[in-house]
């Protein structure tokens, strides 16, 4: 990436329609995916301001790549992050460089292969429960089902759905508190998010809570170190033998973090992709019914499960498609950690980067007609590392990938093979644009399937009734996981 003239930051041109004192804060309140991708057209970097603020977003995905690979230079940090960790500590998404690559080799045994054989076998019997919950020509709340089917499983694969039912009430109502204060908390000034608002204290006492909660979980499952097969089993037992300077096991305080940004992290994601992977069926029906027919071979009357993914070709490109199209985290930053040269540029410590699937996605050069719903373009090919980032890449890539990759493509072919999807309305649905590429409010009414194979398996309760709570929350857009 080295070359050998170098200029500063002020040589990177300035992205069109700034204002003098708002920068481009106006189109990107407006439409910041019309704007992002209005600068698609630039082949390299270009400078966005907001405010007095201004940031460099990397349009080109080598330097994309570059930035994502060399994450002792281009690190997580800055004023996001610092209240993000207010949130959910330092745990493994939000922690900086030095203290990472331990907490990554302590967290990666909950993600083996083996145990995700496991996991599959829960998403299959949540999904199929699920959707065979809904009724004929029921109008479905999108979002809001898969936040609660990606709850449901996260909790399984997590604690083994062996907790009390009061306890898993307690903490998803006080989670809901915490994520529909964070994204406001996170744009309201310092001075202000001190205040003594009731809504500070409501904020405070469920954050309080919540950590207690899953501290409780941890001591208990201290006490009780046999292997349930679950992620909160494989980080108890997680041993660092490469570490030297820390401690070789997670401590309580550690695990806590860790198993809150999983809980955090899991849900909210793959329960937008499964929403805009719902969404791309209704209003592609010739898609939609050969999804219908793959599933019915595939599955032939069985429950989805780990066996049948391999056979799962269709179901696996659209979630890959819908993964291009709509990655969840399409923005994140990085914080220059020390001096650095990037394409002939000089970047000073301090200096924010903003990497952005979405951009990168869209480009033309990269995806013939790129705005086209098209799973064929992964027909017999694998998505290339470079163009293709929706969990990232490098050391920080996201370590759930195929857990939410497994959990997508089940319940897909679960939802597939009992109902038929068509749009509510005449208006195209779009996202909201969030902390997440939210599909918030995205509404699908569903007609149950007359010819099939793949609804023969009876409804299957799965180990304990979610328990959702009963204050609507922001929806999952707002969660704080820093992707
Ligand atoms: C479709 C679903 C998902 C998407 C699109 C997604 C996306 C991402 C992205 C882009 C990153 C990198 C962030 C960065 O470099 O700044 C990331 C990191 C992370 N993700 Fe995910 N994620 C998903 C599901 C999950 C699941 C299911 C879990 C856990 C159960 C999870 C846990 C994490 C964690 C812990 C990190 C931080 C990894 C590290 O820094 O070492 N994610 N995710």
């Amino acid at each position: 990436m080295t070359e050998t003239t170098t200029t500063t930051t002020a040589s990177i041109p300035l992205a069109p329609g700034a204002l003098p004192l708002l920068g481009h804060a106006l189109p990107l309140l407006r439409d910041p995916l019309a704007f992002i991708r209005s600068l698609a057209g630039y082949p390299r970097m270009v400078r966005v301001r907001l405010g007095p603020t201004s940031a460099v977003l990397i349009c080109d995905p080598t330097l994309t790549r570059h930035i994502f690979v060399n994450d002792r230079t281009f690190d997580k940090g800055g004023p996001i992050y610092d209240r993000i960790r207010e949130v959910i500590g330092d745990g493994l998404s939000t922690c900086p460089y030095p203290l990472h690559r331990r907490q990554r080799r302590l967290c990666q045994p909950s993600f083996h292969p083996q145990r995700l054989h496991g996991y599959a076998a829960v998403f299959g019997r949540a999904s199929h429960a699920t959707a065979g919950s809904w009724h004929d020509g029921q109008v479905l709340d999108v979002t809001r089902e898969m936040m609660t089917l990606t709850t449901q499983a996260t909790m399984e694969t997590m604690f083994s759905g062996s907790l009390p039912a009061d306890t898993l009430r307690r903490a998803l109502a006080d989670t809901n508190t915490v994520v529909s204060a964070f994204f406001r908390r996170m744009m309201t000034p310092a001075l202000l998010r001190r205040l003594p608002t009731p809504a500070k204290r409501r904020y405070d006492q469920a954050r309080a809570r919540l950590f207690a909660t899953i501290t409780e979980i941890v001591a208990a499952r201290r006490a009780d170190p046999t292997d349930h097969a679950d992620l909160l089993s494989a980080l108890v037992a997680a041993v660092d033998v490469e570490s030297r300077d820390h401690e070789q096991r997670l401590s309580d305080a550690e695990l806590a973090d860790q198993a809150l940004t999983f809980f955090l992290g899991g849900m909210e994601t793959t329960a937008i992709t499964l929403a805009w992977a719902l969404h791309l069926m209704a209003t592609h029906p010739e898609i939609q019914h050969a999804l219908q027919a793959e599933t019915d071979t595939v599955l032939a009357g069985a429950l989805p499960g780990p066996e049948h993914l391999p056979r799962l070709d269709l179901a696996t490109r659209v979630v890959t498609e819908t993964l291009r199209l709509y990655p969840p985290a399409w923005m994140m930053t990085r914080t220059v950690a020390q001096e650095a040269e990037l394409d002939g540029v000089r970047l000073r410590r301090g200096d924010t980067l903003v990497l952005s699937p979405y951009l990168i996605h869209r480009r033309p050069d990269l995806y013939a007609d790129p705005d086209r719903f098209d799973p064929d373009r992964w027909r017999g090919t694998s998505p290339d590392r470079t163009g293709y980032v929706p969990f990232g890449a490098g050391a920080r890539k996201c370590i759930g990938d195929q857990f939410a990759l497994t959990e997508a493509i089940l319940a897909l072919t679960a939802v597939a093979a009992r109902w038929e999807l068509s749009p509510v309305g005449e208006e195209p649905f779009r996202p909201k644009v969030e902390t997440s590429l939210s599909s918030r409010g995205l509404r699908l009414r569903l007609r149950r399937r007359t010819e099939t194979s793949g609804t023969d398996a009876p409804p299957v309760a799965t180990s304990q009734p979610l328990p959702v709570p009963s204050t609507p929350g922001p929806g999952p857009d707002a969660c704080p996981v820093a992707h």
